[in-house]
């Protein structure tokens, strides 16, 4: 059997930075396969990506579901190692920070398989946040790191990683933005959601905004201020429908929940938007390159790029409506600066020293 790359996928975010990394190994006719865990199973959390985004069918999906952490990452690890006892893998690429890649790291690690991480460094410093820890332990067994900017770089040397394991190589997120540019149409999308001209779109997911009835009350009144002032779409991730649904966040009549919705249609609809209210990781970076006003309804960030080099905004739910206010009076900026590298061609230097370490 020839070497080859095994890819470990999952989960939402982990498809658009997957895709541009696959598409310039396949360039190099680099032999690779890709696990889908199943971590995200719905149609529209997983599927729909795989379509829109080019990605080839998974050549093995673990079907782990949803579960607790331990839960769902000792499932994800036990039937990743019975899979690389039999596949033998040359290297195993993860990316982001959710629980199918630490699993697969861990696994990596204890049976001595050398780990890529593609998007290593990233820090919160807030361990409260289950990606922390993924992060963290992720980094700390990868023997390639693969940064998206030159702050998790500085993350990276400050723990003691040596800087021949670190490559900054810029945002594959973006890749796949920039790749896809010429679909993601706004007017189309502003037209299929029967919206005017000034909107706003949300999604929100994190357990610290969706988890507790309190934080949800809490939330449903911040987004109620923001539907006060401006039409507010929100494609809602499940896991926190009910609670919010229960909360009454459905009730405003100028607040719509829609499903998630496929990347092209939702980045169509983040294109054409005033502004866009979050506590996503990819959709600050995706507002930064778009130029749309993102406010990130967090205590801190990972991506401090975005906020010094883009569009982003930390707010609480109590600033939010009057921060949302100004953002409204002021429109959208005509020109804004972009973070170094996040020019569509991370897959690409990915690629290049995947190669290059396959060869040595
Ligand atoms: C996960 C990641 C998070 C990421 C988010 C992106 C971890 C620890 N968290 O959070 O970092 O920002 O994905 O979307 O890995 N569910 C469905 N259908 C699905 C998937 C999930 O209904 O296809 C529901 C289930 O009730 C499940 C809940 O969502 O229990 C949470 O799913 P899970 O994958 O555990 O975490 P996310 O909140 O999606
Ligand atoms: N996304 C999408 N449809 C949606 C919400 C998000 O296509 O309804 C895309 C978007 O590109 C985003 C990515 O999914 O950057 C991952 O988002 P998510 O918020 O799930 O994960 P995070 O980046 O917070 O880990």
């Amino acid at each position: 059997m020839p070497e080859f790359v095994i890819h470990i996928t999952g989960a939402r975010p982990n498809f658009p930075k997957a895709a541009p990394v696959i598409r310039a190994l396949n360039r190099r006719e680099v032999p690779q396969e890709l696990v889908h865990t199943g971590q995200h199973y719905d149609e529209q959390m997983s599927e729909i990506f795989f379509r829109q985004l080019g990605l080839p069918e998974p050549d093995v999906d673990l079907g782990v579901g949803s579960g607790t952490h331990a839960r769902q990452t000792a499932a994800i690890m036990t039937r990743l190692e019975d899979l690389f006892v039999d596949r033998k893998p040359a290297l195993v690429v993860v990316y982001g920070d959710v629980n199918s890649t630490v699993a697969a790291a861990l696994v990596s690690a204890k049976m001595q398989i050398p780990l890529a991480h593609v998007e290593a460094g990233l820090r919160s410093f807030d361990l409260t946040m289950p990606e922390e820890i993924n992060r963290l332990v992720t980094d700390r067994l990868s023997d390639l790191l693969f940064a998206t900017s030159a702050d998790a770089v500085a993350h990276l040397g400050n723990e003691g990683v040596h800087a021949q394991k670190i490559h900054l190589v810029g945002n594959p997120m973006i890749d796949t933005l920039l790749a896809n540019l010429d679909r993601i149409d706004a007017e189309g999308a502003r037209a299929a959601y029967a919206l005017s001209d000034h909107y706003v779109v949300a999604t929100l997911h994190r357990p610290a905004n969706v988890d507790g009835t309190a934080d949800a009350q809490e939330l449903t009144k911040a987004m109620h201020g923001v539907a006060d002032q401006v039409e507010v779409l929100l494609p809602l991730h499940p896991r926190g429908r009910a609670r919010l649904e229960d909360a009454g966040l459905f009730d405003h009549p100028r607040l719509r929940v829609v499903d998630p919705l496929g990347y092209v249609e939702f980045m169509g609809l983040v294109r054409g938007a005033d502004a866009v209210v979050t506590d996503s990781g990819g959709v600050q970076e995706e507002t930064t390159i778009l130029g749309v006003p993102c406010l990130t309804l967090r205590p801190n960030t990972e991506r401090p790029v975005t906020i010094t080099h883009g569009t982003n905004r930390l707010v609480t739910r109590e600033t939010l409506p009057d921060v949302m206010s100004g953002v409204l009076a002021r429109g959208r900026a005509t020109t804004w600066p972009i973070p170094a590298l996040w020019d569509g061609h991370a897959g690409e230097r990915i690629a290049a020293v995947v190669a290059d370490w396959l060869d040595t």
